[in-house]
């Protein structure tokens, strides 16, 4: 017999030994779910570059966010569809605006669940763009302005959390002070601190009608080549009074989820975006990955690098299998 002490393989045997030295644990709790709010009344229209991901009006986001609850996820984050769009993003603070009325709807609907907002205008922007925008520019300044009346507006409408994701300096800052000076001190901040100028949104703007109209989002999304201006971007939040970091997208920034982890204290959640998810499910659907598989692990190992929170359009399908 060969005289191997060291046997890694004894702890591999069976489920339960597995399940004893597991590392990393994925919950439901950890889930959040997004869903893509609309005007109507009972209307669900899928998306066709995310099957499985629906536009919803506020009575169907209700619905969808109680099956999510009832699956075990505790949060959903939500997008808006306005009737109109303008150059100043109007539909993205109006007291009855899309997400304000999904909002509410969730609050009657699952009082316990969480409702984050997402504070972007790029929703409701005619030009599709995350800010105002002048002679071809997306001014940050000015930009900041609106995005904290939208924050406030969605804190009013009763979300427990906003989530500033313009990529616009001082975002964070200008949207505490606006909802402290609101009387919203206690609603929270999610901030999209690390987000990455991305192909992987690509059905996302599909999902929520969303492109630029001309243009990318280079010139405020970060470099997808750049680690140490994302540990930059995260104290910069944590200094304007951040209470979550976020990373975006997870699976290809997997070292900056684990690098931010490592370097500051707060709650981190990661967003497995509308691309990561379109990937899974397009390969599945040719029967070329083993999708519930493919899922699991690939939540697993956003957890492993060090999330505490992942925003994913599993959400519900992973908490049901983790029951
Ligand atoms: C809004 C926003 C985007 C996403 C989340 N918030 C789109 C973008 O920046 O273009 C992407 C989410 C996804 O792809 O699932 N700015």
């Amino acid at each position: 017999m060969t005289n191997l002490i060291q046997r890694p393989r004894r702890l591999r045997q069976r489920e339960g030994v597995r399940a004893l030295v597991r590392e990393a644990r994925l919950a439901p709790e950890n889930l959040v779910l997004p869903l893509f709010a609309c005007p109507g009344e009972g209307v669900r229209r899928e998306v066709a570059s995310m099957p499985g991901v629906f536009n919803l009006s506020p009575d169907e986001v209700a619905r969808e966010a109680a099956a999510a609850f009832e699956a075990g996820v505790p949060a959903v984050i939500l997008f808006g569809l306005p009737e109109s769009k303008d150059e100043t993003a109007t539909g993205a603070y109006a007291s009855k605006g899309i997400v304000q009325e999904a909002i509410r709807a969730v609050r009657r609907a699952v009082p316990e669940m969480v409702v984050v907002a997402d504070t972007c205008l790029c929703e409701y922007t005619s030009h599709g763009h995350c800010g105002v925008v002048r002679g071809g520019e997306v001014l940050n300044d000015e930009s900041l302005e609106l995005l904290a009346r939208t924050a406030v507006s969605q804190a009013e409408a009763g979300a427990d959390l906003v989530a500033p994701s313009a990529m616009m300096d001082g975002q964070v800052g200008a949207i505490r002070e606006a909802l402290d000076d609101a009387g919203f001190e206690h609603v929270a901040v999610m901030a999209y601190s690390v987000k990455y100028a991305s192909g992987f949104y690509g059905p996302f703007r599909e999902a929520a009608d969303s492109a630029p109209a001309f243009g990318d989002r280079r010139a405020y999304q970060m470099d997808a080549a750049n680690a140490r201006e994302a540990l930059r971007e995260a104290e910069l939040d944590v200094m304007e009074g951040a209470d979550i970091l976020m990373v975006k997208p997870a699976t290809a920034y997997l070292d900056i989820v684990r690098a931010v982890r490592e370097r500051f204290d707060l709650p981190l959640a990661a967003y497995h975006v509308s691309g990561e998810y379109a990937m899974i499910k397009a390969a599945a659907q040719r029967g070329w990955i083993d999708e519930r598989r493919v899922m699991l692990e690939t939540l697993t190992c956003i957890r492993r690098a060090g999330a505490d929170i992942i925003i994913t359009y599993y959400a519900t399908e992973a908490a049901k299998q983790l029951k």
